[in-house]
């Protein structure tokens, strides 16, 4: 509904039975109960109220990932939305998989449901919205709380892309089943921490052997010959993604994490780490009807290589075309950066009191209370990332352009305004990150979702 410059929306978290491998019954945790959640679609100035209600047993924290949004609505770990009966001492038990020990004040009172603001003051964008619970956003995840935001503005509008019904947004994501049908989450008791061989099958995160296209493996997808724009999205809590079509062609991107580029890009392979987005344009006309196009991750074998089809059905009508100029992006220069800030990404050995290994960002693992960084409120800072491992490195509130990786220019599916980065081992990658929106406090961690519960995160604070 829409009131006065505002749109509301009301979100049930609920626990749903759902077809995903066929014949099959999964139990989902889900917004509404789907998997993914519904597609919420906002203007670029205008306000989207969501009220988010809680219905699942556990707490829940939703972000919205990409969006400018302010402090006490962008789900803050602490800042939890709890089941009816629930009391803070099972929260307070230490029974995430870091074992994160924060002041009892850390907890916000706690409600049953709440009203998320997101005043949309961004250009249009693929954003998604997901579980951000502390110590257990990479299982609740995992079990179905993750879905679309899009972002639309004039601008992007205006121009001649493929719409409506020729503009899907693709949610890609990795799960594991039992042979009863439902998910599979290896559980991290973290009383076993630290025994020899028990970190090991999770240092690399959660990984499963079914691939899944919008909450569904393997689907088939009918097209007109026609072109069709994908807003593919990395949903996995761990897993990489190189994208090309069998039996080729190309992908034409036209938007990475936050927007627009300026101008598309004709690849061959699009990589997508978690939580990364790259909308692409394929153009179905240059194969007959009939003819079976296949998108595969060349980055896993097998099954698991088969992420979707496509089948052209029909000659068609097609008024669309990918212009040469698609936004204006202001490059970021240099000129301005106001500060250089350094954040090493590593796994620490363990400590002599001989608990296991932590992830940690400079060394810290994840505290409520520990800021590693005070940028001012419109400046911008160039961060370099170095890391011992795969790190998905994402920021919340400021959006970046990527300015190097080992001191060369980023590929180009990197360029444009992205919130998140893979960074690889032994890599430094340096991002001129702007922040602009809100002051207050926000955070910064690696998305692989496990890494991620396991403390690898940090705060900072926009002063
Ligand atoms: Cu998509 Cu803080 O995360
Ligand atoms: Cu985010
Ligand atoms: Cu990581």
């Amino acid at each position: 509904s829409s009131t006065g410059g505002v749109d509301r929306y009301e979100i049930v978290q609920r626990v749903a039975d759902r077809e995903i491998l066929p014949g099959m019954r999964t139990q989902v945790w889900g917004y509404d109960g789907q998997f993914p959640g519904p597609t919420i679609v906002g203007r670029s100035g205008r306000e989207a109220r969501v009220t988010v209600d809680n219905e699942l047993p556990v707490p829940t924290s939703t972000h919205l990932h990409g969006g400018v949004t302010p402090p006490d609505s962008d789900g803050y770990p602490t800042d939890i939305v709890t089941p009816k009966g629930w009391r803070h001492q099972h929260a307070d038990a230490g029974t995430g998989h870091g074992g994160i020990h924060m002041p009892t004040d850390a907890w916000r009172t706690s409600v049953r449901a709440k009203e998320y603001v997101y005043p949309l003051d961004q250009h249009a964008a693929t954003l998604w919205y997901h579980d951000h619970r502390m110590d257990f956003s990479a299982p609740q995840v995992w079990r179905g709380l993750a879905g679309f935001f899009l972002v639309r503005d004039d601008t992007e509008q205006a121009l001649p892309l493929p719409e409506r019904e020729r503009d899907i947004p693709l949610m890609i994501c990795d799960r594991a089943f039992e042979e009863d049908g439902s998910f599979r989450y290896p559980s991290l008791d973290p009383s076993l921490k630290g025994e020899p061989g028990v970190e090991e099958p999770y240092m690399e995160g959660v990984m499963g052997d079914v691939t899944l296209v919008n909450g569904a493996p393997w689907p088939e997808l009918e097209v007109d010959a026609a072109r069709y724009r994908f807003r593919m999205l990395n949903a996995s809590n761990a897993r990489r993604y190189r994208l090309r079509l069998e039996p080729g062609g190309p992908l034409i991107q036209i938007a990475s994490d936050v927007g627009l580029l300026a101008r598309p890009e004709e690849l061959g392979t699009v990589t997508l780490a978690p939580a990364e987005r790259a909308e692409v344009v394929i153009d179905f006309s240059r194969w007959r009807p009939g003819t079976a196009v296949t998108l595969v991750n060349t980055l896993a074998g097998g099954g698991m290589g088969n992420v979707m089809r496509f089948r052209v059905t029909r000659k068609a009508r097609d008024a669309s075309r990918v212009p040469d100029r698609l936004a204006d992006v202001e490059s970021l220069s240099r000129a301005r950066v106001a500060a250089t800030r350094q954040f090493d990404f590593r796994l620490t050995a363990p400590s002599g009191s001989g608990s296991g290994h932590a992830w940690t960002i400079n060394g810290h693992p994840f505290s409520t209370n520990r800021y590693l960084a005070t940028p001012r409120l419109g400046t911008v800072e160039r961060w370099r990332f170095t890391s011992d491992f795969h790190h998905p490195v994402h920021l919340h509130l400021a959006h970046f352009q990527v300015e190097a990786r080992n001191g060369r220019p980023p590929a180009a599916h990197e360029h444009g305004w992205k919130d998140t980065v893979d960074v690889r081992p032994y890599e430094t990658v340096d991002v001129l990150a702007r922040f602009a929106g809100y002051r207050g406090r926000y955070m910064f961690h690696c998305h692989n979702l496990e890494h991620e519960d396991m403390a690898m995160m940090a705060n900072f604070r926009v002063t």
